[in-house]
């Protein structure tokens, strides 16, 4: 079994994977993150900057638009800036402030869509604007202006010219300066235009590899976690109760302290693939129909697959991904049966299930203890999970039961934090 080794685990890959799962939840904009933290590496560059500020601005440009969780959140912020646009930059810092690696990233988010004014945005109700949330405000702006489905290079001009007529009003002139000198060199164009620009983009910007240890993975998994929960109070707190719940069971099956804190980060990512679902369907309160239940089941694909791209996590990928296969072998998406399902995995899917039928959503109450045990000895009676896990689950059910409450109690907190946002206007 592969132990989670954190001298390895590099944070920039980790978010590369999250933006590749934010890029499914709007494949319109695929790349934009990339394209901004770029862009803004280069006016970074033209202005010499130093390398710090350019870490913090490619981290920044990553995880800018975390904060516009839904399809219809992003498309509205390409068109231009509508006055709500404020409220995703205060829901991004919000999301990320607590991990201390992202604390400049936040600050810088948090402030990325306020005008230069000639000026006045300097500040803003009394808090300094940093040059840097300028510096991603402008790269956003230029990223945006780009027309996916046309030959770059044609472009240039028209989008310096755009970016002229807001010299001054919305844009920091020096950084439209920079901005004009650096533009003449065609690369750049090529660049953003350029498809694998993710792949390739750590090593354009030379981006030190920063590890991980096992705690600040799971603080950062467990952001991932709010991102994938905090689109719909419908799932707001969803991830939060598998993944304790998952732990604990790994614990009490004889999982040794390391593969306990696996078991954790595989329960905040078991979901992630449910950034490719869209909201509708996630809260669709009537049966859905086939084409929209089939979107729900291809995301464990998308957990799979995104997870892959971290060699170090091979096994977090296992456990979190085969929550939906079934000891009988009618599970998805790649239908295992007992055996092939290692016991990472049978403790994800029990977990996933008690949680989901314990916990309150907006619409319905979570089950009484003997429902919730009637249904788990029904699924081991038809062989979709695991006799052991179960087991072990009736014999600790207050203890694991208070676990998951309390966890889902904590996260829903935090929800509330993160919405409040939405109230707040600049
Ligand atoms: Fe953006
Ligand atoms: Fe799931
Ligand atoms: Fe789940």
């Amino acid at each position: 079994m592969n132990k989670l080794n954190h001298k390895q685990v590099n944070m920039v890959e980790l978010i590369i994977c999250l933006t590749n799962a934010e890029d499914l939840i709007s494949p319109e904009l695929a790349n934009h993150h990339q394209q901004v933290a770029y862009l803004a590496f280069k006016i970074a560059e033209q202005l010499n900057l130093p390398i710090k500020q350019k870490r913090e601005l490619i981290m920044a440009g990553l995880l800018h638009d975390v904060g516009a969780l839904s399809l219809n959140d992003r498309l509205e912020l390409i068109e231009n800036e509508p006055p709500s646009v404020q409220d995703h930059a205060f829901k991004g810092a919000r999301l990320i402030e607590g991990f201390p690696p992202f604390c400049n990233a936040a600050d810088i988010i948090r402030y990325h869509h306020v005008s230069w004014n000639n000026g006045e945005g300097i500040t803003v109700r009394g808090s300094q604007v940093s040059l840097l949330s300028h510096i991603i405000h402008l790269a956003d702006r230029i990223a945006v202006l780009v027309n996916r489905n046309h030959e770059i290079i044609g472009q240039i001009t028209g989008i310096q010219n755009k970016i002229l007529e807001q010299k001054n009003t919305t844009f920091m002139p020096e950084l439209v300066d920079a901005f004009i000198s650096m533009s003449v060199n065609e690369y750049i164009w090529l660049d953003i235009a350029y498809k694998p620009l993710l792949y390739i983009l750590p090593s354009i910007v030379s981006f030190d590899i920063i590890n991980l240890d096992s705690d600040e993975i799971i603080n950062l998994t467990k952001i991932f976690a709010n991102i994938i929960d905090f689109r719909s109070p419908f799932t707001a707190n969803h991830t939060a109760g598998v993944a304790k719940t998952a732990e604990k069971l790994a614990e009490l099956a004889g999982f040794s302290e390391n593969e306990c804190k696996m078991m954790l980060v595989a329960g905040y990512l078991h979901d992630l693939g449910k950034l490719a679902v869209k909201n509708e369907v996630l809260e669709k309160p009537s049966k859905l129909n086939v084409e929209e239940f089939n979107e729900i089941r291809s995301h464990t694909f998308y957990t799979y697959r995104l997870l892959q791209a971290i060699k170090e996590f091979e096994t977090i990928n296992i456990w979190a991904s085969l929550h939906h296969e079934k000891i009988n072998g009618k599970g998805y998406p790649f239908h295992l049966t007992g055996k092939d399902i290692p016991l990472g995995a049978r403790i994800m899917a029990v977990a996933d299930i008690f949680t989901a039928i314990t916990e309150n959503r907006p619409y319905r109450k979570g089950m009484t203890n003997e429902q919730v045990i009637n249904v788990l000895n029904s699924m081991v009676n038809d062989q979709s999970i695991c006799p052991f896990v179960v087991a072990i689950l009736m014999d600790n059910f207050d203890l694991i039961n208070e676990i998951r409450k309390e966890a889902q109690w904590k996260s829903s907190i935090e929800y509330n934090y993160f919405i409040e946002a939405e109230n707040k206007k600049l």
